[in-house]
């Protein structure tokens, strides 16, 4: 099937690139320049694992191209999809400019029936607001579908290639069978096809997200609960974690949420309750859970160095919001950051892939190191942010030997504590009694 994906962003790379590798050509759309010659070249601009690899070799094989213009992969395409970002504006709502713009482009050059599927996060009337928007602009027939994404940047080719369930939102019968000829190579080991309306699928996408940060921020107040009651967060998660009827997934409790979804969407779902005469107060607590958590590691260093932290220097493993990507948006990493330095402090910050993004963040402000040892040299303290694989095992002698004191605030609990206690560290883990050095 010819298709074209409109936004080579991290969901609108991997989807296209996934609908090229089962045998499609897909032609993706950019309106920024620098990103298509950058692709073209054979370059990925973000860290997604797997990702490069599948796109030259989709490239190579022809089926697989980018270029800034709309109109003519429109011409040619049966499928349209719209995966442009849809940022949050200051009151809350999400910005539908992007797909909006996007949707009177693919209207302007259609020359027969298009099908026009929304994979970027929309609130729930979208579908609604796209026909209206290219209705007085086609010549020709089309569909709305409502295709919600679901995978996790960090395993998203995983997850593309192998959904849990795909959710596709139409009101026609050609439309269902058109998608349905797209998703069926990825779903051959049974994962359910689920059709629906559209209001449905824009609906499920923002329940999955709101339902899976407020287990974040159910985790993260039993984690604090844990450490005012001397009760260990691990163990309590592992107890709960095995009831069927709760499950292990987003039962890690941390340093708070971040990334381009969960704050956004969040805040989306709030936006559309008010617009809909309807408060959502579970969710107001969830983000206000969220923004403390994401203090909370700063507030440990307080307890521990005191308010002033001029001439003191910090060490900090992992700026990405989560493993195996290079994103930073809403980033915990950064409030932790911002924390240090208010109060004086010199950071000195390490990450497998976000170190180029983090100087777009921090500029001048604090000190990169691709190697995490360079980072703890002459530091007070560690602080751990992301949970990459490449912390779980460290050398500990060499960590000790490198840190002025060796004082960890580990906001994603890698280490056991009572291997800390061995190695002579002070730990202050999450949610689990923390590890004094003796003396
Ligand atoms: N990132 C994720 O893990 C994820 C997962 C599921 C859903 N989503 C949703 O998917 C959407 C896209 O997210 P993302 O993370 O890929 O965003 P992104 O910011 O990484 O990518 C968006 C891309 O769209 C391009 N773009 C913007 N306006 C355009 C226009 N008018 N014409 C052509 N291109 C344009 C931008 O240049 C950019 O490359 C959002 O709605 C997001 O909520 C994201």
């Amino acid at each position: 099937m010819k298709i074209c994906v409109v936004g080579t962003g991290y969901v609108g790379l991997v989807a296209g690139t996934c609908f090229a590798e089962s045998g499609n050509d897909v032609v993706c759309v950019d309106n920024v320049a620098a990103k298509v010659e950058t692709l073209r070249q054979g370059k990925v601009p973000i860290y997604e694992p797997g990702l490069e690899e599948l796109i030259r070799r989709n490239v190579t094989e022809g089926r697989l191209t980018f270029t800034t213009d709309l109109a003519e992969p429109v011409r040619n395409s049966v499928a349209c999809f719209i995966a442009v970002g849809t940022p949050e504006l200051p009151d809350g709502s999400a910005d539908l400019g992007a797909v909006l713009a996007v949707a009177r482009g693919i209207a302007e050059s259609m020359d027969g029936y298009r099908v026009v599927v929304t994979k970027s996060t929309v609130p729930v009337g979208t579908h609604r607001k796209i026909r209206e928007e290219m209705q007085p602009i086609a010549r020709h027939p089309f569909d709305v579908v409502s295709n919600p994404e679901f995978m996790k940047e960090g395993a998203a080719i995983e997850d593309f290639m192998k959904p849990d369930r795909v959710v596709i939102g139409a009101a026609s019968p050609e439309a269902f069978k058109i998608m349905r000829e797209l998703y069926e190579p990825f779903v051959r080991t049974g994962a359910p096809i689920l059709e629906m309306d559209n209001a449905s699928a824009e609906m499920t996408k923002y329940a999955a997200n709101a339902l899976l940060a407020t287990r974040i921020s159910f985790m993260n107040e039993i984690a604090n609960l844990c450490e005012r009651v001397g009760a260990d967060v691990d163990q309590v998660r592992r107890g709960v974690g095995h009831d069927r009827r709760i499950g292990h997934h987003f039962l890690f409790p941390g340093v708070g949420y971040g990334g381009s979804c969960f704050p956004k969407d969040v805040q989306a779902v709030i936006h559309t309750a008010l617009e809909n005469g309807m408060r959502f107060p579970l969710l107001n607590a969830v983000e206000e859970v969220n923004d403390a958590q994401k203090r909370r590691l700063v507030e440990k260093v307080v307890a521990e160095f005191g308010e002033r932290l001029e001439g003191r220097r910090f060490a900090i493993w992992g700026l990405a919001f989560k493993p195996r990507t290079d994103d930073m948006r809403e980033a915990p990493s950064i409030t932790v950051i911002n924390g240090l330095l208010e109060r004086g402090a010199a950071v000195a910050v390490h990450d497998p892939e976000a170190l180029g993004v983090a100087k777009s963040v921090f500029g001048d402000k604090v000190t990169y190191h691709r190697v995490n040892y360079d980072a703890l040299e002459r530091a007070d303290a560690l602080l751990i942010v992301t949970e990459w694989n490449e912390f779980r095992r460290p050398d500990f002698a060499r960590m000790k030997q490198l840190l002025r004191h060796s004082v960890i605030f580990d906001g994603r609990n890698l280490y056991d504590p009572e291997v800390m206690r061995e190695h002579g560290f002070t730990y202050f883990p999450i949610g689990r009694t923390p590890v004094r050095r003796p003396g």
